[in-house]
């Protein structure tokens, strides 16, 4: 099933969601950048709680995205989808730049998030070198009008053992990069480019909280999770799960930790 809100500016899909309708508290799945919500495919068959996977604007199914570029209209166009479907509250399970989008969810809309898993995320605001390296990607996208910028993350978002021993997957997620639109690279860019630091909001956050990372994610390595776990409250009793032979896409390349690890973080919301 996939529903599509459209709102003011900005508009995100969501996909699946199942017995959702039927009052129970979903999961709901954020991406990272450059993919979309086929990220989630293989931890949502592993799932036995309702969940939807969402398509951030302009990323899958989404519609183009317009306006200035922020992370906070990210999260917006989540709430307003959320909204629209009519689900009050969920268990946000964001990765990499969905977790981005997770925390300013978190920020905005405290009401809706029931539960936070952070997947191969971190929760700082970028150095200015790869602020700068993210604004010549954003240019270089529209220049070109490709994606040619952002297509060596086939490799640099799985890790070592799957780039050594799943060559289905490289091909998997380098096929959902080249479907994805330069303008919506280029925005997202200069979203994440511009967004603050969120340690502060996870830090002040009560709800249940996860933090998951692949032992083998060169982007966003264990050391970041580590910090992230840091920086959570006493009362989130926040967990860290390590996903064995994985990198940055984790949910992708072992989807039983992924899902076990939500799995159980939505038992604890929901108790
Ligand atoms: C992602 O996977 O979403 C990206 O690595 C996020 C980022 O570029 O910071």
């Amino acid at each position: 099933m996939t529903d599509q809100h459209p709102g003011n500016a900005l508009t995100a899909v969501l996909h699946g969601g199942g017995a959702a309708d039927d009052g129970e508290l979903p999961l709901v799945l954020v991406h990272g950048f450059p993919v979309d919500h086929r990220m989630w495919d293989e931890t949502v068959d592993q799932l036995e709680v309702p969940a939807f996977s969402v398509d951030l604007p302009g990323f899958g199914d989404a519609p183009d995205v317009a306006g200035e570029p922020s992370v906070e209209a990210y999260a917006d166009a989540v709430a307003a989808a959320l909204d629209a479907r009519g689900v009050g509250r969920a268990v946000v399970a964001g990765m990499s730049m969905g977790g981005y989008v997770a925390l300013a969810l978190a920020e905005r809309r405290p009401d809706l998030v029931a539960g936070l898993a952070l997947v191969d995320t971190k929760t700082v605001a970028d150095a200015p070198a790869a602020r700068d390296n993210r604004l010549r990607i954003a240019a270089e996208a529209e220049e070109s009008g490709t994606v040619d910028a952002v297509r060596g993350m086939s490799e640099t978002m799985l890790g070592e053992t799957s780039r050594r021993t799943r060559p289905d997957l490289v091909a998997t997620v380098a096929g959902w990069i080249g479907e994805q639109r330069p303008a919506t690279v280029a925005w997202a860019q200069r979203a994440m480019a511009a967004r603050p630091d969120r340690t502060a909001v996870l830090e002040a956050y009560e709800g249940p909280v996860t933090v998951v990372v692949g032992t083998e994610d060169e982007l966003t390595p264990v050391e970041d999770a580590e910090h992230t776990l840091a920086h959570t409250d006493a009362a989130s009793d926040a967990a860290l799960v390590l996903a064995p032979e994985a990198g940055h896409l984790a949910a992708l390349e072992a989807p039983e930790h992924v899902a076990g690890a939500l799995g159980r973080l939505h038992r604890r919301a929901t108790a």
